[in-house]
């Protein structure tokens, strides 16, 4: 195993003091000369024609000066998203409550709201759609294309048929999960300023600069190189700061560039709600067959997103839950579809775990229904029936010896001391006899990275300057959004180069600076950027390292020694040279002290027609055991504990991959238990976070995690992707505890107190 001086210790986070002192510049901190304000005017109903906007009243508000719509727009009229179904600004139909019609913009942000309730909308109102089930019955009315089907995927293997007939024992079941708000504590924001040769920089909240870059340039009709995209400082995305950025940066854009002067797009926290992505609501219903072995044979499967309005990333999103919609396990005959259907809600997106924590809580909920109609122990019937190295998953693709999923699943087992728990925790009676605990399992794996689907997008470029006085400063694509990017980043970087870890510093993205990386999602900052750094680097390493020999034996090292280099510093024969002495020496050489670097994924082999094929480059892992304590009189469950263990290859930073896994967990169990939103005929009822509730840190269980770190060759120091791993399994393991606990099966999440309720009065009759 090689020593590494960086990779692998819990440094300090680059972002940690600006962050904890208040310091760190978010989009609505920033101000410049002449700045003006734009407000969003809003569609009130689900499904509208537009007939007419008038700024009559609203230009007679103080500061007003100017309504931005459709017309104000010189490039092309469609967001280059995906499908190209989502206009900047509607023409003539909006369709969902919340949409962006128009836009005012005046002198103060006070002026630009109070002009915004002024403007007038005339419309008439269209009959919608709320149900996606409803939205793909032959006879609704259509909302989106022929049959309001956004995107749909297949996976075929074998015969289900046969098999399902064949099986000694079939579990089936429907399941439903709620939307998700992703709730960063930022919320969306942009600043657009026009450039004097008539291009526009844009400051923004996202995980995505080359999103927006796309964008703004569409709408504007600019070529790129007139446009120029600076992530500021992110406060939490979640998947939410994917694609909707581009939209409020475009439509910053549009009104700095018909004013001539900086525009300022700040959204309220209500907007917010009403407008942006959110995780889909998810449908499913599920089967499961297995031999009297206790074998899986058979699995069968529909699962159906609610896409909202607009496609936005809905196919993608769909995609990854199609591929992992039988669970980690060994099935040979495998029917799966699955459906984004259209909406007159609110578009949905991206959320951490991207479509697969839907589909697992449906999944990982039978498999435990399954081991109870076999008399198994639900731990066992995993171990029996998962993936290890040289098995095939459902859509034939071969694991690799990077697969850690036995060993996690292992290691929960005996840490959470399951094989007593699951047994007595019914009938163990705690705090009074109204009171009852049980324990629940899960596994998952997932896919690093774009995969199949996103193949082309899959790349990433770094740019890495030595400076003169020895710094290093690395440009990536990718962004930090909390998640710990500019960290592990400058972790790989200074071990790639042998500089001191203080001596790096990773930027906030600049599209001008570094070539299109992608998005930043699907867990592939690490991956990605990771390995586009140590190609940057690499030529870098070798003149240093050239160097750095030289200047030991001038030193009167006996040349004859090995050469060794770590924290920093350079060894041989008893002398030493630091990186800062020998980046000067290098630039006295006149040596090139930056370079570019590049990285693309490994190819995929997955079909679109069968599902067959190599779906994503490698998987990550988790296992997770919940203890929780249900109240029989109210129904009310908390979690206690959650063991949680994951195989995501090499770990970068302890620290930071352990906040991850706790900031994961507590948002799975957050949307497991209680997140709610409600929509009533079209209209969202609770955008705020008074009555849409979230668990806080006061809620948080005690965890237990654990790392199992299987090298992945191909990652930076064999690291693999981990952002989004916690989530996944949580829903279904509270679910599968509270059964466990007091025989109560909710199928919807959020487990709500009146579901459990329901379910054991059920019971009970
Ligand atoms: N952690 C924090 N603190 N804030 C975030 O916004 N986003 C999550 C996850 N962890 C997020 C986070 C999501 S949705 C993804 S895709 C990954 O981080 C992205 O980071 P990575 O590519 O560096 O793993
Ligand atoms: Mo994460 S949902 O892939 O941004």
């Amino acid at each position: 195993m090689e020593k590494l001086s960086f990779v692998g210790k819990s440094l300090p986070r680059k972002d940690a003091l600006i962050k904890i002192t208040g310091r760190a510049a978010y989009a609505d901190d920033r101000e410049f000369a002449g700045m003006l304000y734009a407000a969003a005017v809003r569609s009130p109903r689900p499904r509208v024609k537009i007939l007419s906007i008038s700024a009559a009243a609203a230009s007679r508000i103080p500061g007003y000066v100017t309504l931005v719509t459709y017309k104000d727009i010189p490039g092309v009229n469609k967001w280059p998203l995906v499908m190209r179904d989502y206009p900047f600004l509607p023409e003539k139909e909006a369709r969902f409550a919340g949409e962006t019609v128009a836009l005012a913009v005046a002198e103060t942000a006070a002026a630009a709201k109070a002009a915004a309730r002024l403007v007038e909308i005339k419309f008439k109102e269209l009959p919608f759609i709320d149900d996606p089930l409803k939205a793909l019955e032959k006879k609704s009315i259509k909302i989106y294309g022929k049959n309001n089907v956004i995107s749909s995927f297949v996976i075929k293997k074998g015969a289900v048929d046969k098999a399902f007939d064949k099986a000694a024992y079939v579990a089936e079941g429907e399941f439903f999960t709620n939307y998700q708000v992703h709730a960063y504590l930022e919320t969306q924001g942009a600043i657009a300023i026009p450039e004097s040769d008539g291009g526009v920089t844009v400051h923004s909240s996202t995980q995505c600069p080359f999103y927006i870059l796309d964008a703004v340039a569409a709408a504007l009709g600019l070529p790129y190189h007139k446009v120029k995209i600076l992530q500021t400082v992110t406060g939490g995305g979640f998947g939410g700061k994917e694609d909707m950025p581009a939209l409020v940066a475009s439509h910053a854009a549009l009104c700095a560039v018909k004013t001539g002067r900086p525009v300022k797009l700040i959204y309220g926290r209500k907007e917010d709600f009403q407008s942006m992505s959110k995780r889909h609501p998810g449908w499913a219903r599920v089967a499961y067959g297995a031999d009297k072995n206790g074998r899986l044979t058979a699995c069968r499967v529909k699962y159906v997103l609610d896409g909202g309005a607009y496609a936005t990333l809905s196919p993608i999103v769909l995609w990854r839950g199609t591929v992992h919609a039988a669970g980690p396990y060994k099935i040979d005959n495998v029917y799966i579809e699955t459906f984004a259907a259209a909406t007159n809600k609110v578009s949905c997106g991206a959320f951490r775990g991207f479509g697969q924590p839907q589909i697992c809580f449906a999944q990982e909920s039978l498999i435990d229904e399954l081991a109870a109609k076999i008399g198994m122990d639900p731990v066992d019937f995993r171990l029996k029936n998962m993936l290890e190295p040289g098995d095939k998953t459902v859509t034939g693709q071969k694991i690799n010896s990077s697969c850690g999923l036995k060993e996690i699943v292992l290691a929960v087992r005996r840490r959470s001391g399951w094989n007593k728990k699951v047994a007595g925790n019914r009938l163990q009676m705690t705090g009074g006899k109204d009171k009852v605990r049980g324990i629940g399992f899960a596994v998952t794996y997932y896919g690093v990275g774009l995969g199949a689907k996103g193949r082309y997008l899959d790349r990433a470029g770094a740019l890495v300057n030595i400076y003169k006085d020895s710094s290093v400063g690395v440009n990536v694509g990718n962004a930090e959004m909390g998640q710990g990017a500019l960290t592990v980043l400058a972790q790989i970087a200074a071990e790639t180069l042998n500089a001191p870890y203080e001596s790096v510093r990773v930027e906030e993205v600049d599209t001008s600076k570094v070539p299109d990386s992608g998005p930043t999602v699907a867990s592939r900052t690490t991956l990605m950027s990771g390995n586009a750094i140590i190609d940057a680097a690499g030529p870098l390493r070798e003149r240093i390292f050239k160097t750095a020999f030289d200047l030991l034996v001038l030193k009167g090292a006996r040349a004859a020694g090995q050469m060794t280099a770590s924290g920093g510093v350079f060894y041989m024969g008893g002398k030493s040279v630091t990186f800062s002495e020998v980046s000067g020496e290098c630039w006295n050489r006149r040596h090139k002290m930056s370079e570019q670097g590049w990285y693309a994924a490994p190819r995929t082999t997955f079909k679109m027609d069968n599902g067959q094929g190599d779906a994503y480059v490698i998987y990550s892992y988790s296992a997770d055991a919940a203890e929780v304590e249900v109240d029989l009189k109210t129904g009310v469950a908390k979690v206690l504990k959650i063991w949680a263990a994951y195989d995501v290859g090499k770990i970068v930073n302890p620290r930071l991959a352990i906040g991850q896994a706790q900031g994961g967990i507590l948002q799975g169990m957050s949307w497991a238990l209680y997140e709610n939103l409600v929509y009533k005929n079209g209209i969202m009822i609770n955008p705020n976070f008074t009555d849409y509730v979230m668990a806080t840190a006061a809620d948080k269980p005690e965890y237990d995690i654990t790392f199992i770190e299987k090298p992945y060759a191909e990652g930076p120091y064999k690291a693999k992707g981990m952002g989004e791993v916690p989530l996944i399994g949580v829903a279904p393991a509270v679910a599968n505890a509270i059964a466990n606990a007091c025989g109560a099966r909710v199928r919807s999440v959020p487990l709500l107190p009146e579901k459990v309720w329901g379910e054991l009065k059920r019971i009970k009759n």
